[in-house]
């Protein structure tokens, strides 16, 4: 069994990440993400430096991570299957700026904006270590309602991780 067949094994939960630059919006659907500390509250999202999102939030202040029901995968297939390199995806989408400032997809189950206090390169994906600031709600929410990497796995992203091989910043072959 290989680290690809271990990886197999976990389902998480596929958030959309959005970010507010000075003269667009952007954002994309990740997997790689997740609660990383109680106290104080930490929450670690990363962004593979070959997405259109990563021009944004190489220098955001405050990004939004959405939470999507499971019966959403069209607007998964949205942010993780179309770029920003080529689409404004916030056109035709009803969204409106967050207390913190970014943008908050009003179709999400639920969204929190966390303050980026530090990133770190991993690899191919640059982490984004956020303070959570709020967190909001569309309805009642339960866990295992959410869409998660399965419901998602046939999904073709607009930028695929082996575009990082050949990135000037430099994927690390071999390294996944
Ligand atoms: C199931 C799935 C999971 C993904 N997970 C991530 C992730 O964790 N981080 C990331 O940066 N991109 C991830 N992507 C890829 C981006 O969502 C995708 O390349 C998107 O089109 C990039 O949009 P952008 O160029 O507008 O930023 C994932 C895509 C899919 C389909």
């Amino acid at each position: 069994m290989g680290f690809a067949d271990f990886t197999r094994l976990v389902d998480p939960p596929l958030y959309v990440l959005t970010v507010a630059g000075a003269h667009e919006n952007s954002g994309c659907l990740i997997g790689f993400a997740s609660q990383v500390s109680i106290f104080p509250p930490r929450f670690l999202a990363c962004v593979s430096e070959v997405n259109h999102t990563a021009k944004l939030t190489a220098d955001a202040e405050v990004l939004a991570l959405h939470l999507l029901g499971a019966d959403q995968k069209a607007l998964a297939a949205h942010f993780g299957e179309l770029t920003g390199d080529e689409v404004d995806k916030f056109a035709g989408v009803a969204w409106h700026p967050g207390p913190f400032g970014a943008p908050i997809l009003e179709a999400a189950r639920a969204v929190f904006e966390g303050r980026v206090l530090e990133r770190h390169r991993f690899g191919d994906h640059v982490g984004h270590l956020l303070e959570p600031l709020d967190a909001s709600a569309s309805a009642a929410q339960s866990p295992g309602e959410q869409l998660r990497l399965n419901d998602a796995v046939d999904l073709d992203a607009g930028h695929p991780p082996e575009e990082a091989l050949d990135h000037p910043a430099g994927g690390s072959r071999g390294a996944r």
